[in-house]
């Protein structure tokens, strides 16, 4: 009789679990992997040794969450699996497993884990995607921040460029004032020592328009 009792429970076990996934039930997710989209030709097929792997992340995400509550992979229960992958699930409790665990929970426990969950398929949030959780504040505060930086990066890089600029047109002026200045300077000499008076005022009437126009400076300056 006992013995009956006992098989006939292991027998009913799998089927209640089964029996409480369902899609849209209370304490169920939908999960859609978007392979392609994120792999394109690399991308692996969905088959059963996946589903183990997914079995076994997600027990560890429930382990990592609760402080090691011994759940196993027969606590997370798959249903309706779709080839373009994607399914429903269920965690069930490791001290019952005809129990699920809350939804709350599990949503808390992926959202901890969901770095490790996305890397161990070679995904993100954007192609795997758990529908009733949303992409976590952490990611949108980092996307934030991202955008933060890159505004702050272009503004600092024409900062950069402006004050390179205007060094640049500096030390150039410096250098054109310094060379008419010295060619001044040779010409006085020149004078002084040829002491004509009528060259020695067209010679400063051309330097001084020269150093307005600096182009034209030394085209004047050679004609001497
Ligand atoms: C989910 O799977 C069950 C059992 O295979 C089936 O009866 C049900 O119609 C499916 N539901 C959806 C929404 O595909
Ligand atoms: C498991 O939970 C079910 C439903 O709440 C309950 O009927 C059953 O007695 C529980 N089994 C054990 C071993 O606690």
């Amino acid at each position: 009789m006992l013995g009956k009792i006992l098989i006939c429970c292991c027998f009913l076990a799998p089927v209640v679990s089964a029996d409480l996934c369902r899609p849209g039930a209370q304490e169920a997710f939908k999960v859609r992997f978007n392979l392609k989209a994120a792999l394109g030709e690399k991308a692996y097929t969905w088959n059963s040794d996946e589903e183990y792997l997914f079995k076994a992340v997600m027990a560890f995400t429930m382990r990592s969450y609760t402080n090691n509550d011994a759940f196993e992979i027969s606590n997370i229960v798959l249903c309706n699996i779709t080839k373009r992958v994607s399914f429903w699930f269920l965690v069930t409790s490791p001290v019952n497993s005809s129990v699920p665990v809350p939804s709350l929970t599990v949503e808390h426990a992926i959202r901890n884990e969901r770095n490790r969950i996305n890397s161990a398929f070679l995904l993100d949030d954007k192609t795997l995607e758990f529908l009733e959780i949303p992409p976590t504040m952490a990611s949108i505060v980092n996307h934030n921040k991202e955008s933060w930086l890159i505004a702050f990066g272009v503004v600092v890089g024409l900062l950069a460029i402006a004050a390179l600029l205007f060094i640049g047109s500096g030390i150039q002026n410096y250098r054109r004032r310094k060379t008419v200045q010295e060619k001044l300077e040779e010409i006085t000499e020149d004078q002084d020592q040829t002491a004509s008076g009528t060259t020695n005022e067209y010679v400063l009437a051309s330097s001084n328009r020269a150093f307005a126009d600096d182009e034209t400076c030394e085209d004047v300056l050679t004609q001497f």
